[in-house]
C-alpha cells in the first residue's frame, strides 16, 4: 500500500512510468536474474537512510561513474535535528532528480544500469522506504538484480573507493550521527561488531554540544573548526573508557560535563566557547583512537580503518595517523565527500553483495521496519 501512495506522487510516477514504457516496450522482459554472473557491473546505488537524498553509479564495486547528494540540512536546521516526516517529504521531491542527475552524470540511459542497490537499514523508517521502494520499482521494471544494503556495512566499505585499499581482515571504527562501534571486518559481506556506544553516538555528542552553545545544526564541523582556536585542557572534561579492554563507549556523561559547565558559567561561557569545544573534541577523540589500537591489537590486525561522517574530522584523523604510524598500523580514511552519506558506498558493496550471489528476496520491505526501528 506504501508502495502504491508513493507511486501516485507527480514527479515519481512520471519517472516510474518511463522507465517500464522502456522496459515493456522496447525489451523482452525476462525473470530477474538473482545471481549476477558477470563482473563487470555499473550499480546505480540510492541512499535515503536520514537527511540526506543520495544516488550514484559505480563500475565494479570501485570506480565512482557519478556521485550526488542532496542535503537536507536546510530543511531540518531551523528544528535543530531532523525530523522524520520532512525528511521522508523531501526524499519523495529530490528522489527523481537525483538519480537522473546520478545517471547523466555517468553518462548512462536507464537501460544501460546494470544492476541496482539501495539502503535497507537502519534508519528512519519513512525515509528508508521512499528509496528503498524506488530501487525496487526500478529493478523490477528494467528486470534487473537488485539488493538491499545495509546503511553501517557500506560506510565500512566507503576506504574502498581510494588508490591504497586495506587488507582484510581489518579493524574499522566506524562514527556516524547514529553509530559509534568497532567491527572486525574479516570480508566485505562478513563483519563482526566488537563493540558500541551505550548511549549517544559521537557525532550526536558533537550535535548536542553545539546546541548547548547555540551554534546551530548539525554541529560537527563547527565544533571542529572552533576547536582549532581553542585551548584543550583549559577546562577539563571526563573521558569514559567504560571497561579499557572492551569496546564499548558512552558519551553522555562528557555532554552532561559540558552542559554542566555552561550552567556554572552563565557570565563568561561565551567567550570560553572554543575552549569548550577543544576540550569536548579532544575528550571524544582520545577515547576513540584507544579503542580503535586496542582492536587492531586484540585483532591482530595491521590494517585500520576509519569512517562514518564524523572521520571527516580534521583532528582525529590526524590523532589516528599518528597513533598507527607509532603502532607500526596503516591508516585507510575516505576522502571527506565519502564520509558522510552517500550513494557510492551502497553501490559498492552492493556489487558484492550480488556477486556473492546474495539472493535479493522479493520483498525487504519488513526487513527495512525491522532495522528501521534497531537503528
Ligand atoms: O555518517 P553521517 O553523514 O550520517 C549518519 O549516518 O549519521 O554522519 C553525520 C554526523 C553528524 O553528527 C555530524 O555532526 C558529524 O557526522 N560530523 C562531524 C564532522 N563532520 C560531520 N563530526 C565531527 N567533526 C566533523 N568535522
Ligand atoms: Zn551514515
Amino acid at each position: 500500500m506504501l508502495l502504491a501512495g508513493f507511486f501516485i506522487g507527480g514527479p515519481v510516477k512520471v519517472f516510474a512510468v518511463r522507465v517500464l514504457y522502456g522496459s515493456v516496450f522496447f525489451r523482452v522482459r525476462f525473470r530477474v536474474r538473482l545471481r549476477v554472473r558477470h563482473l563487470v557491473m555499473k550499480i546505480l546505488g540510492i541512499e535515503t537512510s536520514c537527511d540526506e537524498t543520495a544516488a550514484a553509479v559505480v563500475e565494479d564495486g570501485s570506480r565512482i561513474l557519478s556521485s550526488v547528494v542532496a542535503s537536507q540540512v536546510a530543511v531540518h536546521h531551523p528544528y535543530g535535528g531532523v525530523v522524520p516526516e520532512l525528511a521522508s517529504r523531501k526524499h519523495i521531491e529530490a528522489i527523481v532528480a537525483v538519480v537522473e542527475e546520478a545517471l547523466e552524470k555517468a553518462g548512462l540511459r536507464t537501460d544501460q544500469v546494470d544492476a541496482v542497490a539501495a539502503t535497507r537499514g537502519p534508519g528512519l523508517v519513512g525515509a528508508l522506504l521512499v528509496g528503498f521502494n524506488f530501487a525496487k520499482a526500478f529493478a523490477y521494471a528494467r528486470a534487473i538484480p537488485w539488493t538491499g544494503v545495509d546503511h553501517l556495512e557500506a560506510h565500512i566499505y566507503s576506504v574502498f573507493f581510494g588508490d591504497e585499499v586495506p587488507g582484510l581482515p581489518y579493524a574499522a571504527l566506524l562514527v556516524s550521527g547514529g553509530h559509534t562501534s568497532i567491527y572486525h571486518v574479516k570480508n566485505h559481506c562478513e563483519m563482526t561488531r566488537l563493540g558500541e556506544t551505550l548511549d549517544d553516538a559521537a557525532g550526536e555528542a558533537f550535535d548536542k554540544v553545539a546546541k548547548m552553545l547555540g551554534l546551530g545544526y548539525p554541529g560537527g564541523n563547527v565544533i571542529s573548526e572552533l576547536a582549532e582556536r581553542g585551548r584543550p585542557g583549559k577546562i577539563q572534561f571526563p573521558r569514559a573508557y567504560m571497561d579499557k579492554a572492551a569496546f564499548a563507549f558512552s558519551f553522555s556523561g562528557l555532554k552532561t560535563a559540558v552542559n554542566r559547565f555552561i550552567q556554572t558559567h552563565p557570565e563568561n561561557y561565551h567567550e570560553l566557547i572554543p575552549d569548550i569545544a577543544a576540550e569536548f573534541q579532544a575528550a571524544v577523540i582520545e577515547v576513540l583512537v584507544y579503542k580503535l589500537m586496542r582492536a587492531a591489537e586484540k585483532t591482530g590486525c595491521r590494517d585500520i580503518a576509519l569512517v562514518g561522517g564524523v572521520a571527516a574530522n580534521r583532528k582525529l584523523r590526524e590523532e589516528l595517523a599518528k597513533a598507527a604510524k607509532d603502532a607500526g598500523l596503516t591508516l585507510f580514511t575516505p576522502s571527506i565527500d565519502l564520509c558522510g552519506d552517500n550513494a557510492a558506498m551502497i553501490a559498492g558493496l552492493g556489487y558484492h553483495l550480488l556477486k556473492d550471489g546474495d539472493k535479493a528476496p522479493e520483498d525487504l520491505s519488513a526487513d527495512v521496519y525491522s532495522r528501521a526501528a534497531r537503528g
